[in-house]
């Protein structure tokens, strides 16, 4: 078992040049950023479907991952011991502070963070935003625990390893590596509660391949990221609440209500197909708006476009439209703008270029 939050610096493996991805003599050096999840989960009995997450320490995880040292050197650090359905703003910025940190100093080339698939795309999308850096940041999970016949972790992070060690995955923005493909931290979506294909990109589609310790880039990212960022987490003690409200049939404007009163300074809305909702949760949010919260439409389908003024009158109501972005990125991208400014206008412009 690993304490939580406790730094634990492990230098593994002196490194071995291999044809690929390193200059003549050199390997890359890349930093492993531990956080917990399945892939470092164990199973009280083997075969058993229960488990525990953020059991294991870094120093298993790339102990199960032979041949890595063939791709990079490496050194790994625990940041925390968690299931990411615990992942939480201390965590977030005690790990962008971190990565940050390391990859500002000439020695490191690339980071790789393990994370468990639940709010893997939240965490993806927030260092996206905030990482001061064009190196390659490179978030990794597994769907099945270390300790479970055909684990994927050790493959995936094998894969995410060589990703970060690629300088072709520089100026990309953070990605996520399962299963083989290779994703845009604003586009991935986890879709299934167990299947090892549970990531997708269901706008742009996905951004890569990752296989077998080499890359392949299909598109480049053309929202803002990273150094064309206009977000930054200096001096930030705590990032302002924003809660998701989940539209349904005869949803009253009750959750609305309890959000305001919960002190939050924006609401997202989960809405029903384009980000619509029943006229009295509409209600509900437009008096919100009105008293100075703000108030982002995005949907619950799980993939499309919510434009303004379709159903809903944007423009009459002070309602920002959240374009691509699900209800879960949506409230991280308005909780970093709501760092900056309150304006529906200027935060629907964030919207826009994000
Ligand atoms: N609760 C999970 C988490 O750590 C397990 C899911 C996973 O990591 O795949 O996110």
């Amino acid at each position: 078992m690993y304490t939580t939050s406790r730094l634990k610096i492990a230098v593994l493996t002196l490194a071995v040049m291999t044809a690929g991805l390193a200059a003549a003599g050199e390997l890359p050096n890349i930093v492993i950023l531990a956080t917990g999840g399945t892939i470092a989960g164990a199973q009280p009995t083997e075969g058993d479907p229960g488990y525990k997450s953020g059991s294991l320490s870094i120093d298993s995880l790339i102990a199960a991952a032979p041949g890595m040292d063939k791709l990079a050197r490496f050194t790994g650090e625990q940041i925390a011991s968690i299931g990411s359905q615990d992942m939480n703003d201390e965590v977030w910025l005690k790990l962008a502070r971190r990565a940050n940190q390391l990859l500002a100093t000439p020695e490191v080339d690339g980071i790789v963070v393990t994370h468990g698939t639940d709010t893997l795309e939240e965490t993806a999308y927030f260092l996206n935003l905030v990482i001061r850096s064009d190196k390659p940041v490179v978030l990794v999970g597994s769907m099945r625990p270390a300790t479970s016949t055909s684990a994927d972790g050790p493959l995936n992070l094998y894969n995410a390893v060589a990703v970060a060690a690629d300088p072709g995955a520089s100026g990309l923005g953070v990605l996520v590596v399962s299963n083989d493909d290779l994703f845009a931290a604003r586009e991935i979506q986890k879709t299934n509660t167990t299947d090892l294909q549970t990531f997708i990109s269901p706008n742009r589609g996905q951004l890569g391949e990752a296989y077998y310790g080499k890359a392949w880039y299909f598109w480049r990212p053309t929202t803002r990221h990273t150094t064309a960022s206009e977000f930054s987490i200096d001096g930030v003690e705590a990032l302002p609440r924003v809660d998701i409200v989940y539209a349904h049939e005869n949803a009253d404007g009750m959750m609305v209500k309890a959000a305001v009163a919960a002190g939050a300074k924006g609401i997202v809305l989960a809405g029903v197909g384009d980000g619509n909702a029943t006229k009295p949760m509409v209600d509900a949010l437009a008096a919100a708006a009105a008293k100075g919260v703000v108030v982002v439409r995005s949907t619950r389908v799980g993939s499309g476009i919510v434009r303004r003024n379709i159903e809903v009158n944007d423009d009459a109501l002070g309602f920002v439209a959240s374009l691509e972005l699900n209800p879960q990125k949506a409230r991280v991208l308005l909780r970093l703008a709501l760092l900056k400014t309150q304006s529906p206008a200027e935060i629907q412009r964030v919207f826009n270029e994000y």
